[in-house]
């Protein structure tokens, strides 16, 4: 089995769907075993009831700091892959070059559009009702220093409905995030242990 460690910064419903995956048997060769939150979060709550490991690196850690934290506590539980779930800091170059090809993360729109610097929550979703796109989704890639830049690993598409709103599609969004995430960690982790 290989060791998850789920990165959280927020509600954690992705955290969730990854640990009802689990559960339901979906996540074949894949246990999860840690949450790390870069903050108080409803994130740590959700993982701490479902008997998960909690890690709350706050307060002292900041940028490289956080990340020379983050990769101790990943090494230290000798950690196979890392999701970020809603994680919100940006990890040095530094940790995700030691990562490459073991770390993934889950964004709110068709990367690579609508990505980068900036582009979370709420952004994402009120720059696509901008510009007027016709439909837009969620995309799981691999985590480069680039943000939201590395390798798709799948995507899942929704129509943008004519009266939709940020929170609206963000919520449709949502809907498919929970079945995409815990498929694409699946069929990685998969294609690892047939290597
Ligand atoms: C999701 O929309 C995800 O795509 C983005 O942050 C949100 C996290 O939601 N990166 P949750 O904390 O998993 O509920």
């Amino acid at each position: 089995m290989l060791r998850l460690a789920v990165l959280a910064s927020g509600n954690g419903s992705n955290l969730q769907a990854i640990l009802d995956a689990y559960e339901g048997g979906l996540l074949r060769n894949l246990q999860p075993v840690l949450c790390v939150a870069d903050r108080s979060c409803k994130a740590l709550e959700r993982a701490a009831a479902w008997g998960l490991e909690t890690v709350l690196l706050e307060g002292k850690h900041n940028g490289e700091k956080l990340s020379e934290a983050l990769g101790r506590q990943l090494s230290d539980r000798r950690i196979d892959i890392a999701a970020l779930a809603g994680w919100l800091s940006i990890i040095s170059g530094k940790l995700t070059r030691e990562w490459t090809g073991r770390m993934v993360n889950i964004h709110p729109s068709l990367l690579p559009e609508y990505g980068g610097r900036g582009m979370y929550g709420e952004q994402v979703h009120k720059a696509v009702l901008d510009a007027g796109e016709k439909q837009s989704g969620c995309t799981v890639h691999f985590v480069t220093d680039s943000i939201d830049g590395g390798k798709i690993l799948g995507q899942s598409r929704v129509k943008v409905l004519k009266n939709d709103t940020p929170d609206s599609l963000a919520a449709r969004i949502l809907i498919e995030e929970h079945q995409l995430y815990p498929k694409i960690l699946a069929d990685l982790t998969d294609s690892f242990t047939a290597e």
